[in-house]
């Protein structure tokens, strides 16, 4: 059975599908136009695995497909390759009415709508995400972009889809890791907005894991409404939006700090997320039971939970600094009040910071 959610954004509103086996039921169809072209950006990862599959079944459906191949990897979520798709979309003489169609994880979904934000001042895209952590989060909402040597990403635009065409079969193929990376940003929205749903994830964790159908379902639907409902009320991160950023300050530096190299994205949101709570525990404002909490669900999921020992802490510090949610250099974070509430912090302290880190270290 399709689910469908709306994200309502006034003229760029769009609905997010989510279902099992929608292509191979043909189910996705309603969605593309047999009299546009459509562009498919995916990765060399993706091409043997669904991506070859896929584009079979739109050109037996008649739909004018051809196929765009990036190298897989969070690496390389950089501007040359925003330059490489660029490159092959004008050879191609792609035009402002064709379509562009991310195929892949969040990287392929950022990069893929940021090329569509800036190509010839701008084109349509559509989203289909092949990981859980852009089924639950990067593919929805419409934040595009690319990393930069100084910071993570550094470099993007807004820019909603046309539709978000979420196949729950395509996590079939996704490594463990992979998988349970995606788990963090379920957890994020569990603890930052919803406590029933927390608890709900300590009692399903294990039909999660085994990507138990009905569970699944239940799961991705419910992040897909919480952001969907975000997303409405502050499309561009006035204020409400920058909340779906819990971890996020202290796991994008160390994304940074290792050169997008050593940890999945999802488990540095993990490492973030207790460093919050850390940082939340330090200023007296969440108890430790629940700190404890957290650390234990993130356990359940076997995500990260230690601070990298390796990482030099100055260094560290001054990715923090650059965070986009920052103004004039001061720390801001989101932080746990208790299990289903989160609210900005300003200002804080580096010494706090400092002692956050420090009780989250990697035991020796
Ligand atoms: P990813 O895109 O790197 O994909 C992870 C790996 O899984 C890749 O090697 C990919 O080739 C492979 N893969 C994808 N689908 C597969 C499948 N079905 N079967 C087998 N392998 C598959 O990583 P990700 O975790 O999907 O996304 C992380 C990125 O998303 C980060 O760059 C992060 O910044 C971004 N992000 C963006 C937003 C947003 O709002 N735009 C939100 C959260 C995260
Ligand atoms: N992943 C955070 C956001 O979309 O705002």
């Amino acid at each position: 059975m399709i689910k469908k959610i709306s994200v309502s954004l006034k003229k760029k509103s769009y609905s997010i599908i989510i279902g099992f086996k929608i292509f191979k039921k043909s189910d996705f169809l309603f969605y593309f136009s047999k009299n546009k072209r459509y562009f498919l950006i995916t990765n060399n990862t993706l091409l043997s695995i669904w991506a070859k599959k896929i584009l079979q079944i739109f050109k037996k459906n008649n739909i004018n497909i051809d196929i765009i191949v990036i190298s897989d990897g969070e690496i390389y979520k950089k501007i040359e390759q925003v330059d490489y798709i660029i490159k092959e979309l004008l050879k191609k003489n792609c035009s402002r009415n064709d379509v562009l169609v991310a195929f892949g994880g969040g990287v392929i979904g950022d990069i893929t709508g940021f090329v569509a934000s800036i190509y010839q001042r701008g084109i349509s895209f559509i989203q289909i995400p092949t990981t859980l952590l852009a089924q639950v989060d990067a593919s929805i909402g419409g934040k595009t972009g690319v990393n930069h040597a100084l910071g993570k990403n550094m470099i993007g635009t807004f820019w909603q889809p046309k539709v978000v065409i979420i196949d729950l079969f395509f996590l079939s193929t996704l490594s463990k890791r992979e998988l349970l990376s995606g788990f963090s940003e379920v957890i994020k929205y569990a603890i930052s907005f919803d406590k029933k749903f927390f608890i709900w994830l300590e009692k399903t964790f294990f039909r999660l894991i085994n990507l138990e159908k009905k569970s699944l379902l239940y799961c991705v639907k419910k992040c897909c409404k919480i952001k969907a409902k975000i997303v409405s009320l502050d499309e561009k991160e006035k204020n409400l939006r920058a909340l779906l950023n819990f971890g996020h300050t202290y796991g994008h530096a160390i994304e940074s700090c290792t050169n997008y190299k050593n940890f999945l994205h999802g488990e540095a949101i993990s490492i973030g997320m207790i460093l919050s709570a850390r940082t939340a525990e330090i200023l007296g404002i969440l108890e430790i039971s629940q700190v404890k909490k957290i650390i234990s669900l993130l356990n359940k999921f076997q995500l990260p939970i230690f601070f990298p020992k390796k990482i030099p802490l100055l260094n560290y510090i001054s990715y923090m600094k650059r965070d986009k949610k920052n103004s004039y250099g001061k720390i801001k974070l989101i932080l746990p009040f208790k299990i289903g509430l989160v609210k900005i912090y300003d200002n804080i302290k580096e010494e706090v910071i400092l002692s956050s880190i420090k009780n989250s270290f990697e035991k020796i």
